[in-house]
């Protein structure tokens, strides 16, 4: 990034992998973007196509709701698919994808939008119009690239929940959205197993109105309840009549809704992040096509799941609006083998890996022969995201996956951010643990309890000061807890809810979350929620959930639990609770330990003091603990 010597252990980039870059001076750009910022975003925003051009880049009229290319027009589906079809990319592949058994599917550019198309057409027919909500609940099939596309398509907004999630989680989010149309599977492929997801959807939809139409993709074929006239099978509406190739597209605002996306926050339930659709495509376009070096011939592997943001933004949008080939793989990593990943890898010929340092550790404890069967030389870049990657990860993904020649892109970002934040870009010196430094244009600090810079060296929050074409508008339907969460601890500072710092060299360190959000197995929990699948259950008064470091997950779910009185304590209630938490909230949110208590550390305004419980569990220092109740 300069020509100044790093301090720290330094990874610096081959010439082959600089040759290729986008971006072979990283100060150069960054100089350009910090320059003039809206000039930066508004040169790559006129690589996509728009109905209709900008009035203005950026829009801080009434912070913090900024806008981005104000009364501009434009379909995020229409330059991830339309734009190609015209040109060369009409046959080139759009999507690859292989399922947990073995099947296998490729779609052209051609071939995904004539799909979208006809759904967005079934869709419309079953009365989704502009601005309606449709929850999507799925797996890692194509079929849901399809249907976030189609939403897209007509306006109206997705909100897809992952189908790791159950039946409590499912249907907060339906009665949140006031979704009209449900997209599920009968089931979906994991580990061999089948995950009813069909099954699970009924049991939410008893507990939730509003959803007139659910559309069923056959994936696993088992049996499943079809509810007549509510119920309809993919397949056979996409062979209606109405279901033709032609279907007219919804010309967009720039600050239309694309997207809610449910995500956990410090307290009470998760909240809905809104994404639009000028200043997400800008954003993630912009940043894929820098930080992974996208090229026309690339494979490029997100191996995050759709229903999260690492799906939205870097499975299906970012790489059809960069005009990649993105690959989908449906089920675990190392089923039926630990070699899955790599096999799939040399099989297809992908050219950049992204993951995450959860993944790359349980891949790690398998051993290095796995991935040394395989010709991984198509590899030409990695990624990680979602947690710190611990420098033993990095280190092995480096070297036995890498083969030393692929730059690790560590990306740090959020839900609310839409696109990285702080990234490299391949042609940057790395340091293994360190996302390096905010991407072009992005004025990012670590300040102290008063907002204050701190030194570097020093801890402190993670906070935003400028404005960014993917950033959150909103949270749906509330838009003073946006404001509250984000927005109020700094004024005209947007709080991650991350602590960090930075070096001598401005790389920045993220330490973790400072609020009750968990990280396991990079997936983003709520302690709140946890605790409230917790207190569902008959047997419990109160519940307090912690996060613990563990080996492969980064962080598992310790609980403490209140039984209400009279209730005998056992391990088979243990076990019963977990069971409980998984069918509420869905298998990830299990606990690993649960120990029943009498009592839990409070404040004298009655919050629970988790990090006591946690520093107790450690064997730590609990800290100033003043305002303990008891
Ligand atoms: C954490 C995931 C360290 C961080 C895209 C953030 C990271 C939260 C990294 C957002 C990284 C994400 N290094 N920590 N490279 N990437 N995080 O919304 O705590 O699921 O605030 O978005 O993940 O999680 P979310």
């Amino acid at each position: 990034m300069s020509g100044k010597k790093l301090s720290g252990e330094v990874f610096y980039p081959s010439e082959e992998v600089i040759e290729r870059a986008h971006i072979k001076d990283w100060e150069k750009l960054n100089a350009e973007a910090s320059d003039d910022n809206e000039k930066f975003w508004e040169d790559r925003a006129e690589e996509l196509h728009w109905f209709q051009k900008w009035d203005k880049v950026i829009d801080d009229s009434i912070k913090p709701f900024y806008k981005w290319f104000t009364n501009a027009k434009t379909n995020i589906a229409y330059n991830c698919l339309d734009v190609h079809v015209e040109t060369y990319r009409r046959n080139k592949l759009a999507l690859i994808w292989e399922g947990e058994k073995g099947d296998f599917q490729a779609m052209s550019y051609y071939a995904l939008h004539r799909e979208t198309c006809k759904f967005a057409n079934v869709l419309r027919s079953l009365g989704v119009e502009k601005g309606d909500r449709v929850t999507i609940y799925m797996g890692r099939i194509p079929e849901i690239m399809i249907a976030m596309l189609a939403c897209a398509r007509v306006g109206a907004i997705h909100s897809v929940v992952y189908g790791g999630f159950s039946v409590e989680a499912l249907h907060e989010r339906i009665e949140d959205s006031e979704s009209k149309v449900l997209i599920v599977q009968d089931g979906a492929y994991q580990r061999g197993k089948i995950v009813p997801l069909k099954e699970i959807a009924d049991e939410a939809l008893k507990r939730a109105g509003g959803i007139e139409h659910v559309v069923v993709v056959k994936r696993t074929g088992q049996d499943v309840n079809m509810e007549f006239g509510r119920d309809m099978w993919y397949h056979e509406l996409m062979n209606l009549p109405i279901a033709t190739k032609e279907c007219t597209l919804e010309k967009m605002d720039a600050e239309d809704p694309l997207f809610i996306l449910y995500t956990s926050g410090t307290t009470g339930k998760p909240k809905a992040i809104l994404h639009t659709h000028g200043g997400y495509m800008v954003g993630t376009y912009t940043t894929l096509k820098y930080v992974f070096d996208i090229h026309d011939d690339d494979r490029f592997w997100c191996a995050a799941d759709p229903g999260w943001i690492t799906g939205h933004s870097y499975i299906v949008y970012g790489p059809l609006l960069t005009g990649a080939t993105s690959f989908m793989y449906e089920g675990a990593p190392n089923y039926p083998y630990p070699n899955r990943w790599w096999s799939m890898i040399e099989r297809y010929g992908i050219n950049i890996l992204y993951t995450a340092p959860t993944a790359i550790r349980g891949l790690m404890r398998f051993g290095d022969a796995w991935v040394k069967r395989h010709d991984l030389s198509s590899l030409r870049i990695l990624g990680s995201v979602g947690e710190p990657i611990n420098p033993e990860a990095w280190k092995w993904y480096n070297r036995v996956v890498g083969n030393e020649k692929c730059p690790i892109m560590d990306t740090w970002w959020q839900t609310e951010t839409g696109m990285f934040m702080i990234a490299p870009m391949p042609s940057v010196p790395l340091k293994p643990g360190s996302g390096t430094k905010p991407f072009p244009g992005i004025d990012m600090d670590i300040v102290d309890e008063e907002g204050n810079s701190v030194k570097s060296g020093e801890e402190g929050f993670l906070v935003i000061k400028t404005p960014w074409p993917a950033m959150l508008r909103t949270i749906y339907k509330d838009p003073d807890r946006y404001v509250e969460q984000y927005w109020s601890k700094y004024p005209g500072m947007y709080m991650t809810g991350d602590s960090a710092k930075k070096d001598e060299d401005g790389y920045f360190w993220i330490i973790g979350r400072v609020d009750d959000v968990l990280k396991v197995s990079g997936y983003r929990l709520g302690t709140a929620e946890i605790e409230s699948a917790l207190v569902s259950h008959d047997a419990v008064a109160e519940a307090a959930a912690i996060g613990l470091p563990h080996d492969v997950k980064g962080n598992a779910i310790h609980a403490y639990v209140i039984l209400r009185a009279g209730v005998q304590q056992s391990s088979e209630l243990k076990e019963e609770l977990k069971k409980h938490v998984g069918h509420e909230m869905g298998p990830i949110a299990k606990p690993e330990n649960i120990d029943f208590v009498d009592s839990l550390p409070k404040t004298r305004s009655g919050k629970i003091m988790r990090r006591v419980l946690k520093a107790k569990a450690l064997g730590q220092d609990p800290g100033n603990i003043s305002t303990l109740d008891e």
